[in-house]
């Protein structure tokens, strides 16, 4: 079963590959790298958004647009569900008395929540979200290192693996997803469970947060 999985998934990494667009992913992206201090975080960045498919730049956050806030439904709203969960988690990683997390750790979670949602309805838009996005951009992650080591890159693919917290299991009742453990893994949950909630408002201009 492993494997073959395994055999589905490098074959749809070939597809991100050569999925060409005009769009400058990175540049979209430019003021949440600009978040990072690690000079390697932020390389790998560089290489990983361009593998990014399309769609999710363009797709909305929900699929029924029901449980989202506003800003995150319609044209770019799953790249503005994204923009507001890395900001919730760098104005409380800004704070010192609300965290304790070391330099590392902090752009290892900017860098997961930035990447959660990126294969969320598969590595090719299939019109819906895929339960097991997390899984699947898990994968995506450890297929494509770049220049991060073993324990960065595991690290940044369980951290994207557990982000859908308590939601574990799929329709039928089975548990397809992992539960967060580590305090890290819950602060990336936290961030986008926080960001998809509805009585926010969060105002843009183009892709970016106003302020
Ligand atoms: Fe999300």
């Amino acid at each position: 079963m492993a494997d073959s999985l395994g055999a589905v998934a490098s074959e749809e990494v070939a597809a991100v590959a050569v999925v060409s667009s005009s769009l400058d992913k990175v540049k979209i992206f430019n003021r949440e790298i600009n978040y990072i201090k690690s000079e390697k975080y932020k390389e790998y960045l560089k290489n990983i958004i361009p593998l990014i498919p399309d769609y999710f730049f363009h797709v909305g956050a929900s699929s029924t647009g029901k449980y989202h806030p506003k800003f995150s439904n319609g044209e770019g709203g799953l790249l503005k569900h994204t923009k507001v969960a890395v900001r919730i988690a760098y104005e409380i990683l800004n704070n010192y008395a609300l965290n304790k997390f070391t330099e590392e750790e902090k752009d290892a979670i900017l860098v997961a929540i930035l990447l959660h949602d990126s294969l969320k309805h598969g590595y090719i838009d299939e019109g819906y979200t895929r339960f097991e996005h997390p899984n699947i951009a898990s994968e995506f992650i450890l297929k494509n290192k770049f220049n991060l080591d073993d324990e960065e890159l595991n690290l940044i693919s369980e951290l994207i693996k557990t982000h859908m917290g308590p939601w574990t299991k799929d329709k039928l009742g089975n548990k397809v997803l992992e539960y967060p453990k580590t305090d890290m893994q819950k602060f990336v949950h936290m961030c986008d469970y926080l960001s998809s909630k509805k009585f926010l408002n969060v105002e843009f201009s183009g892709d970016d947060i106003l302020y």
